[in-house]
């Protein structure tokens, strides 16, 4: 039973209906159709298959889902320019294909702080009681110590099969001597900060690790499983209730894979449970069409029906802010991924003879990083607060994030200087957003604000400012850098110190240069500052990580959903994926997205038996 696009008149009645395909989604479904074969489940999900799509299973295509007019992507764009971003409106791309943002994003393995579940304050979602869901989904091929990974879940976690060796050891040593060791393992769930060789969500043998082709696809192709349906290329337009009990679901083709007939709304009842997975920036959506979320929202978008009056639906929004900055280096074509976003050809001809470089995302070091108490004296006021409040004392936390990554996607023109970036991110922003449906229908506008960079003591954009002076010093003080591409950088004022470079130099002499510029740090004034500030709102977007607009936590507090899902003032209505979360997550998101969605299976399956045996 493969996943169809028209739904068999048969199936007008499922005991679940999980509206979303994505990465949590798919997680649900599958354990929930394994677990209970006596129930029977439909999943809608509003994008295309994803199986046989080499997109999908080549990582190094990964660059080729950033397109705004991918059909892999749906872009969700602020409604209005935001003055904190120069005036622009930020154009934010996620999943829209089977399997979600697993089957789209960069694959960069990145795990959570147990404290980082801890701060949701949360019963039954606390550091320790995640760590088997953390576990259970992974097989780990990584270094460190083993008791802190699964071993025999779904997605294989390994560096694939490809690698910059010189570039990650340049940069490693560069990274130590400004006082950010390489750690074993990154990803043990304490260790705050530290400069590791990246995993991915890769097999060893290189093929993309996605929630569909591993949860899903295994159990659809199993004769003997005939209990979950799943309907692709449709949109679930809103829940139905009776009362206000979750009975069903409505839904349509989506007009974007299918431009012929006008779609038609169809419904399916479901006896027992529908979850929304529809992922942060649609999720509020479906509940406001539905007739949950701020009373005041609801009327002025002219929802007929109030079921519950929950004003915590749609707000929260946040994401991690990204900047990518590169840089010129003497690194061989061989070594980086830009062939592959330059030259069609050698792209092709890599398709269709077959070859490791396919296995990469890219990304060759990861990093987590705290600023020294030297560094913090010199952030603010504003900032020093925070820090003393939050960073200071207690299990420590990282500030930023980033990433080496071996293309610049910024200006990859052919040339003979190999371009790479780095990616620096905020962990835990400050800055809020929201969005909120205009009208009753999927095809009215969301009026979305991201919010990023609005906190209004600027503390995220102090923290990007130390961010990108801190990485830009670490590959600055590796023997292959020779500049830096300039067009993906601030504009300093003439004259300042801390200008763009092109280095014309031999790569005899390479080695005696960076130990030279070790010696000395960069140094900015206050132009200079001012110039990358405006840079950043000029330049900067996100993460792809969004979070937070359907949050767990207590109705009075802006609080959607209990700690067992359960969206408040209903029943028999849940929300499964990173809209719940609570409070910040200080890593790349998909794991959390996995982790929910084991954990959102855990309490279902506990209820759906409880449920049948009653
Ligand atoms: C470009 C990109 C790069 C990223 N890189 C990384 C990375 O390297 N590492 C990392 O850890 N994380 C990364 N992420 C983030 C990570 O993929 C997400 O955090 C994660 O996938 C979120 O999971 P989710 O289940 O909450 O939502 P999603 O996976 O986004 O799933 C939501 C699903 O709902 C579907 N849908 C939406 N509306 C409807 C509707 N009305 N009806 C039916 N279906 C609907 C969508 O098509 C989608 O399949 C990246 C994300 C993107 C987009
Ligand atoms: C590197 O950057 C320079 C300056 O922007 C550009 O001209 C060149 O094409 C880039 N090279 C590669 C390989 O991306
Ligand atoms: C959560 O589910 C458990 C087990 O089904 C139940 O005992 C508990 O009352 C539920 N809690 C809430 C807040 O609904």
């Amino acid at each position: 039973m493969g996943p169809y696009i028209t739904l068999p008149d048969a199936v007008d009645e499922v005991d679940v209906v999980i509206a979303g395909g994505g990465t949590a989604g798919c997680v649900v479904a599958a354990r929930l159709a394994a677990a209970l074969p006596s129930l029977s489940l439909l999943l809608i999900e509003g994008g295309a298959d994803n199986a046989g799509n080499p997109t999908v299973s080549h990582p190094l295509l990964f660059f080729t889902h950033l397109d705004p007019k991918s059909p892999n992507n749906i872009m969700y764009t602020s409604s209005s320019p935001e003055p904190q971003l120069a005036g622009r409106q930020l154009a934010i791309p996620a999943g829209g294909i089977l399997g979600g943002g697993s089957s789209i994003n960069m694959m960069a393995y990145s795990r959570a702080l147990l404290r980082d579940w801890d701060a949701w304050e949360t019963e039954g979602w606390r550091g320790e009681n995640m760590i088997p869901f953390l576990k259970k989904f992974e097989t780990y091929v990584g270094p460190g110590d083993a008791a802190m990974h699964g071993s025999s879940g779904p997605i294989q976690v390994s560096r694939g099969t490809f690698a910059s060796p010189r570039a990650a050891t340049q940069f490693i040593s560069a990274a130590e001597s400004l006082g950010f060791p390489e750690v074993e393992d990154l990803n043990d769930l304490v260790t705050a900060s530290g400069v590791q060789r990246q995993l991915r969500y890769i097999s060893p043998s290189g093929l993309r690790q996605d929630a569909a082709s591993r949860y899903l696809r295994p159990l659809l192709e199993d004769e003997r499983r005939q209990n979950l349906h799943v309907l692709l290329e449709h949109r679930v337009g809103r829940v139905l209730f009776e009362g206000t009990r979750a009975a069903g679901v409505e839904f349509m083709a989506n007009p974007e894979f299918q431009r012929d007939e006008p779609p038609k709304a169809r419904s399916v009842r479901a006896r027992k449970m529908v979850v929304v997975s529809c992922g942060s920036l649609a999720s509020p959506s479906v509940l406001e069409r539905s007739g949950v979320g701020s009373a005041s929202v609801l009327r002025r978008a002219r929802v007929e029906q109030i079921v519950a009056d929950l004003p915590g639906v749609g707000e929260g929004y946040h994401d991690h802010p990204l900047i990518l900055h590169s840089y010129h280096t003497a690194l061989e074509p061989s070594e980086t991924i830009n062939s592959a976003l330059t030259d069609p050809e050698v792209l092709g001809k890599w398709l269709q003879e077959g070859n490791d470089i396919l296995g990469s995302n890219a990304q060759e070091v990861a990093f987590k990083v705290r600023p020294s108490d030297e560094d913090v004296a010199g952030m603010g006021r504003e900032f020093q607060h925070r820090w003393e409040r939050e960073f200071k004392n207690g299990p420590p936390r990282p500030l930023v994030g980033g990433a080496l990554v071996m293309a610049c996607l910024e200006d990859p023109s052919p040339a003979p200087r190999q371009n790479i970036s780095i990616s620096s991110f905020n962990l835990y922003p400050e800055s809020r957003g929201s969005l909120h449906i205009t009208g009753p229908s999927p095809s009215d506008p969301v009026d979305f604000h991201s919010g990023i960079l609005s906190d209004p003591a600027g503390i995220d954009l102090t923290e990007q400012v130390w961010a990108y002076k801190t990485h830009r010093e670490m590959i600055r003080r590796t023997p292959m850098y020779r500049g830096e591409v300039a067009v993906t950088h601030p504009r300093f004022p003439a004259g300042s110190a801390a200008a763009c470079v092109y280095l014309d130099i031999t790569a005899d002499a390479e080695e005696e240069e960076s130990t030279k510029r070790r010696r000395e740090r960069l140094t900015y004034t206050a132009e200079d500052d001012a110039a990358i500030e405006q840079w950043l709102r000029e330049h900067i977007g996100t993460a792809w990580h969004p979070l937070g607009t359907c949050k767990m936590a207590p109705r009075e507090k802006g609080g959607v959903v209990d700690k067992n899902l359960s969206v408040y003032g209903v029943q028999g209505l849940k929300v499964a994926d990173l809209s719940i979360a609570a409070g910040g997550i200080g890593a790349n998101t998909c794991n959390s997205a996995f982790a929910v969605g084991e954990k959102a299976a855990d309490i279902f399956i506990r209820e759906l038996v409880g449920d049948s045996q009653a």
